[in-house]
Formats: C-alpha cells, sequence, structure tokens
C-alpha cells in the first residue's frame, strides 16, 4: 500500500473574522487543509485546535456535532443531494442542527429561498440539482454553506464554475456575512477577483505552505473564533 503525504510542515493560524484567501496548483493539497480546517478530516500527524481546543481528543459524533454548530462547508464538487430540490439542500444543514416545529421549517425555508434568490436563484428553488447547471449547482452549495450563519465558512474553490457576475454577488455576499455577522472565511481560490478581496492569502506548494508569515510560523493549526 502507497501512503500520500499530501501536507507537510503546516503551521496555520487563523483569527476570527478572517477573509484567508489559500491558493496554489492543482493537486498541491489546498482540499486536503481545506477538509481539516473544516473537521471533516483527521491529520495523521500534527494536531489541529479549534477555540483553543485539539479536536484528535473528540468522538466521530462529537467532530460531527461541532462540524454541524460550527462550520458552513462548500464543496469543490457541491455534494448535493440528488432527491433534494436545491431549496431542501439549503435547509438540511438546519435540519441537521436541531428538529423544526412545521412554522420553523415555514420560516425556514422561506429562509433558504431568499438566500437562493439572492444568489440569482429565484426560479429555481423548487429544481432538483440533475436540471440545474454546473454554476447553478456551485450556487446552491454557496448558500447551502451560509444558511445557518456559521462562524467559520469553509469554502473549495467555490466560485470555480461562475461567470464573473455571479463571483462579484459571492464575493458580495460573502463580504456582507463577514461584516453582519463576524463570519470567518477559508477559501481556496485561483480567481483573482477573490483573491482581491482577501484579508490574507496562503501559498500551497507541495503540500507546503509557502512565504508563511512570520507571525503565523512554528504554530499548531489553531483557529480562535
Ligand atoms: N483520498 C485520497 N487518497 C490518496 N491521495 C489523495 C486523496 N485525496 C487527495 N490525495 C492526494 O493528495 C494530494 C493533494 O490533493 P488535494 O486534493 O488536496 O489538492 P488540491 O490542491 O485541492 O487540488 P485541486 O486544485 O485539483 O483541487 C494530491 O497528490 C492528491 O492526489
Ligand atoms: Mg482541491
Amino acid at each position: 500500500m502507497f501512503a500520500v503525504r499530501a501536507l507537510h510542515d503546516i503551521h496555520l493560524e487563523v483569527e476570527p473574522g478572517e477573509m484567508l484567501a489559500v491558493c496554489g496548483p492543482s493537486g498541491h493539497g489546498k482540499t486536503t487543509l481545506l477538509n481539516l480546517i473544516g473537521l471533516l478530516d483527521t491529520a495523521s500527524a500534527g494536531e489541529v485546535e479549534f477555540d483553543g481546543k485539539g479536536v484528535a481528543s473528540l468522538s466521530e459524533a462529537q467532530r460531527a456535532l461541532l462540524r454541524a454548530s460550527t462550520v458552513g462547508l462548500v464543496f469543490q464538487s457541491f455534494s448535493l443531494v440528488p432527491v433534494l430540490t436545491a431549496q431542501d439542500n439549503v435547509l438540511l444543514p438546519l435540519q441537521l442542527r436541531a428538529r423544526l416545529t412545521g412554522a420553523e421549517r415555514k420560516a425556514a425555508a422561506e429562509q433558504a429561498a431568499e438566500l437562493l434568490a439572492r444568489l440569482g436563484l429565484a426560479s429555481h428553488v423548487r429544481h432538483y440539482p440533475a436540471r440545474l447547471d454546473a454554476g447553478q449547482c456551485q450556487r446552491v452549495a454557496i448558500a447551502r454553506a451560509l444558511i445557518t450563519r456559521p462562524r467559520l465558512v469553509v469554502a473549495d474553490e467555490p466560485t470555480s464554475r461562475l461567470d464573473s457576475g455571479f463571483v462579484r454577488m459571492v464575493s458580495e455576499l460573502f463580504a456582507s456575512y463577514q461584516r453582519e455577522y463576524g463570519t470567518t472565511f477559508v477559501i481556496s481560490t485561483r480567481d483573482q477577483r477573490q483573491l482581491a478581496r482577501a484579508t490574507r492569502t496562503l501559498q500551497l506548494a507541495d503540500g507546503r505552505l509557502l512565504a508563511a508569515p512570520a507571525d503565523t510560523a512554528r504554530r499548531p493549526l489553531r483557529m480562535h473564533q
């Protein structure tokens, strides 16, 4: 069996309210790093801390709970549920957080439709993913990550399938979350317009951070909220 060493010597601290951009060529570890930060994956070596607490000792269920209550995820390949409409895909994270009463579900459904409308999908709320193009699926995935107003959004190339008008729309939506709710963003992107809005940019090359600023060196991967 062959082991792939996807990341090496990463020491990174993410501050609250940051818009941290991660860039680098294909296959150099962006998704792997984002999956660690988004509590989807566990490191085979080293430690990840969230709010100053190590996550390695958490059980799978505890990690899932922490993720559901704290993190919004935009997957590189969207990972929409094919048997749910756009609106019901967006509702999923709210339903994972708590069992909704009838009235709460109705309010949540309106909130989901509003968010989809802000992303230019007002006429697609009842469409299934198979009837949406890649750019529309990507915007549904973005709405699903934002619906809970999570403290941390981890977005893996969230505008890769969007044209410039929608890139601007998504960037403005992210910026409004940062402003209004203090949301922290960790985004992998190659898009210059998104990079321009980042408060910090990290370059990954062969799983290593290039030119890490001195103040982030030699510390564990840690997230403060
Ligand atoms: N599940 C896996 N099993 C084995 N190797 C993997 C797995 N996932 C990723 N890798 C390898 O880890 C390395 C980093 O991959 P990763 O997907 O993190 O890169 P990336 O920068 O996100 O690439 P892209 O820009 O194409 O999305 C690559 O060499 C990849 O082949
Ligand atoms: Mg990737």
